[in-house]
């Protein structure tokens, strides 16, 4: 029997699929007889009155069936995750350019679009608040405004020797997840409903549609066998395509499907949020920070969505890995006439660490030290442990050995002295470089969203079937839980099969997010083959007559005193025994606790660590620019599979890069998005890679909480690591004054800088 495989280098099991195209996706199941297909009709104003709706352009297509709007929803036309504000179908008003008005019905995919082209909506345009500045004048608040404070701000940054103050504007991203929200709904013979669909959270799903539909929930099943990424962009925003296809099915009783195509889905559905910091900090002379004010100015776009977690977590990373012992952030949401943000790998964090390394940089500059020496003098320190601006304890603080060990293994000072010394003789190519830690809060910050089920079955065969209630987005979480599976249950990978997701099999399940995926899902599905194990080590203990502590369960097989089976063996006696073969598991995050109204207490299990220094070269005639190299210490705890946790690494910081860099965003005055296909909207390609690409996880990382196997959950962290791309580009085009770069770093960005 070969080695326990957790904590292996196990290769994703869909890499074949993935690469090979045979891995399948909503958009590539069979479909059954009679499909329909839809179509949007967007809104192609940015706020305005709707008036009169003319359909029968497209009706008089041959082979259109039926156009569908607000009109025609049985149930509520509402398909948002909390606050009841994201409509199915535009009631009355559209309040961003790209809101769903309608869709056709079609019996192609072709004919629907082409027949959503033949509607004819009049709209009576309204103002609208477009721009976050524009916001800002207005007062235009979707939601209070939020606090969090600790020590004396005040009275500290009026004593302190040195103070700054400063803006620094960040845009949004869009996900350019690679399939496009997708969904396909099937009547089943009650008349209830079965969708595919392409969501991070198939209970919200399930909730939007019979929401819609006027229906209980026990009547729509939503299984998920995995996204062609999702990264936050399909956390809910995937309802409304599930539940136009609901509506559609459900009213003809034939399937029905659809998948936006990219225009489609980037007009029509949430991004990251963009913010604007301002901040006043007081400082010593050694860059010790001793006091901060910040405000983050937050863009919600038209709805609520999930801005006012997104914008706790950025308020909760507003320190980043730095002990601020008086500081206080404040946090502005704002309403404007476009698509309502929503969740982006990091949640709000990314944002909230940008602007504290932004303090970081200009402290750096107004002092002539090197940034890494303000951050070093900045940290949390690993004992005793300090207190966040929120009230938790820090006792896991790592970045201070991690960033020691970063900056040895890739030679930083030396590199740095470099570096000056080129750009001291060469005008033309600058060069620069960075590093920048990162430390982010694993745990759903609305506490109850912190559980997790699974559904294990043992079958006659002794194969294993697990069930859970995580999506598998690329990220490789069906792996680890393979692992896990085979691990306690002492089986090899091949016996295990983790099913499709199903709301039916594992009920009530929290959205894949926050990073925490493999964390909860992979301590249930533990829990459930552990209550296994634990009956049927019961059942031989009897069935020997035996006591347990005389059996013993390796890898393939019980032993006894004097007898052995295999693991075939004793599943085909425990069956003939009539002992159940089938078990749940159930994991609630402990320890954790948030009071929001007092803004204390303990919202994180744990932090995730990293650091990364990147350097850069600019040419200053055009702004035009390159990574040259990334060098990356990761702490994954003890990684479930440092193969797949390696590739989230290299993943989330290319990701991040192309955030920081290239990926801009821009609405005209009218406030329609511009940037809505892959020609005008820069993702990071192969060539951007960085030529010299080191990527580790840091050894002697480790988990102090009770974590699945001691592992840390490194979904999201690793894309912030990218921030030292960012302040690397600024590096290279700092001169005497502090340039203050917004992001994205676009290269028209540092040439205008420059
Ligand atoms: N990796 C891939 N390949 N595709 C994705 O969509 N999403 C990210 C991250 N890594 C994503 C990904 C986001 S936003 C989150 S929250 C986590 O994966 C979710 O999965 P986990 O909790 O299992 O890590
Ligand atoms: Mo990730 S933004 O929490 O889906």
């Amino acid at each position: 029997m070969s080695q326990d495989p957790i904590h292996q280098p196990i290769a994703h099991d869909s890499a074949v699929g993935h690469v090979t195209g045979s891995a399948r996706y909503v958009d590539d199941e069979p479909l059954p007889a009679h499909t329909l297909h839809l179509a949007p009709v967007l809104s192609t104003c940015a706020h305005g009155e709707l008036g009169a709706r003319d359909y029968s352009g497209a009706l008089a297509m041959p082979g259109v069936v039926a156009v569908y709007d607000v009109d025609r929803i049985p149930g509520r036309n509402d398909v948002s995750p909390v606050a009841g504000d994201d409509p199915l179908f535009a009631d009355q008003r559209v309040e961003y350019a790209g809101q769903l008005i309608a869709v056709v019905a079609a019996h192609s995919r072709v004919i629907a679009q082409q027949a959503a082209q033949r509607v004819r909506i009049e709209t009576r345009p309204l103002p609208a608040i477009v721009t976050l500045e524009q916001a800002m004048a207005q007062s235009s608040f979707i939601q209070a405004p939020y606090q969090m404070e600790a020590g004396q701000p005040d009275q500290a940054l009026s004593d302190a020797p040195h103070r700054l103050s400063g803006t620094l504007d960040i845009g949004g991203q869009d996900h350019f997840y690679l399939e496009g929200q997708a969904a396909l709904a099937m009547p089943n013979n009650e008349g209830d409903l079965r969708i595919l669909s392409s969501t991070q959270h198939p209970s919200e799903v399930q909730h939007a549609v019979a929401r819609v539909l006027g229906w209980a929930q026990h009547r729509v099943d939503v299984h998920v066998r995995r996204l062609g990424g999702g990264f936050g962009g399909k956390e809910t925003q995937g309802n409304g395509v599930a539940a136009a296809c609901a509506l559609v099915a459900s009213d003809l009783g034939c399937p029905v499907k659809w998948v936006l195509d990219r225009d489609d889905d980037m007009r029509m559905t949430g991004k990251r949020h963009d913010f604007k910091i301002q901040y006043q900090v007081g400082f010593d002379a050694a860059g010790r920070i001793h006091a901060l004010d910040m405000t983050q100015h937050v863009r919600c776009g038209y709805s609520m969505d999930l801005s006012s977690a997104i914008a706790d977590r950025a308020m909760f990373h507003a320190d980043n890995a730095y002990h601020i012992e008086n500081m206080r952030v404040r946090s502005l949401r704002y309403k404007t006439h476009t698509v309502s943000a929503t969740a982006f790998r990091g949640f709000g964090g990314p944002q909230g660490m940008m602007g504290i390394e932004r303090v970081i940089q200009a402290i750096a500059h107004e002092l002539r030290l090197d940034p890494v020496d303000v951050r070093l003098r900045n940290l949390y320190p690993q004992a005793p442990p300090q207190r966040t601006h929120y009230g938790m304890a820090v006792q896991d603080a790592v970045t201070e050995p991690l960033i020691h060990d970063l900056m040895e293994a890739c030679d930083y000072r030396k590199r740095r002295a470099e570096i000056q010394a080129h750009n001291a003789t060469q005008p033309t190519i600058r060069r620069g470089i960075a590093l920048t830690p990162v430390k982010f809060g694993i745990s759903f910050t609305t506490t109850h969203l912190n559980q997790a089920g699974a559904l294990v079955h043992i079958y006659q065969d002794g194969s294993v079937q697990v069930n859970h209630g995580g999506i598998e987005m690329g990220q490789g979480l069906y792996t680890k839980i393979s692992q896990l599976a085979a691990s306690v249950l002492g089986l090899e990978l091949s016996s295990i099969r983790v099913t499709q997701t199903q709301t039916d099999k594992v009920p009530n399940t929290s959205a894949t997010a926050a990073s925490s995926g493999a964390d909860m899902n992979g301590m249930a599905v533990v829990r459930a083959c552990e209550t296994l194990r634990e009956r049927l080590m019961s059942f031989v203990a009897q069935h020997w007559s035996c006591d347990l502590e005389q059996l013993s369960w390796e890898r393939g097989q019980v032993r006894g005193p004097d007898q052995v089976w295999s693991f075939g063996e004793l599943i085909q006696q425990a069956y003939l025994n009539r002992i159940s073969l089938s078990a749940v598991g159930f994991y609630a995050t402990p320890d954790i606790h948030w009071d929001r109204e007092q803004a204390q207490g303990r919202p994180f299990y744990y932090f995730a660590y990293g650091a990364a220094v990147t350097e850069v070269s600019v040419d200053t005639l055009t702004g035009e620019n390159r990574i040259d190299r990334v060098d990356i210490l990761h702490d994954c705890g003890r990684s479930l599979n440092p193969a797949i946790d390696l590739g989230q690494i290299e993943g989330g910081y290319i990701q991040g890069l192309g955030w920081l860099t290239t990926e801009e965003l821009v609405w005209s005055e009218q406030g329609t998005l511009m940037t809505h296909a892959p020609s005008t909207y820069k993702v990071p390609c192969a060539r951007d890679t960085p030529a010299i690409f080191n990527a580790q996880l840091w050894a002697p990382g480790q988990n102090r909480e009770l974590t699945v196997r001691r592992s840390k959950a490194v979904g999201e962290p690793p894309l912030m690591l990218a921030m030292s791309a960012f302040y690397a580009l600024e590096d290279a085009i700092t001169q005497d004054t502090y340039p203050a770069l917004n992001a994205p770093a676009t290269a028209e960005r540092l040439l205008n800088a420059l």
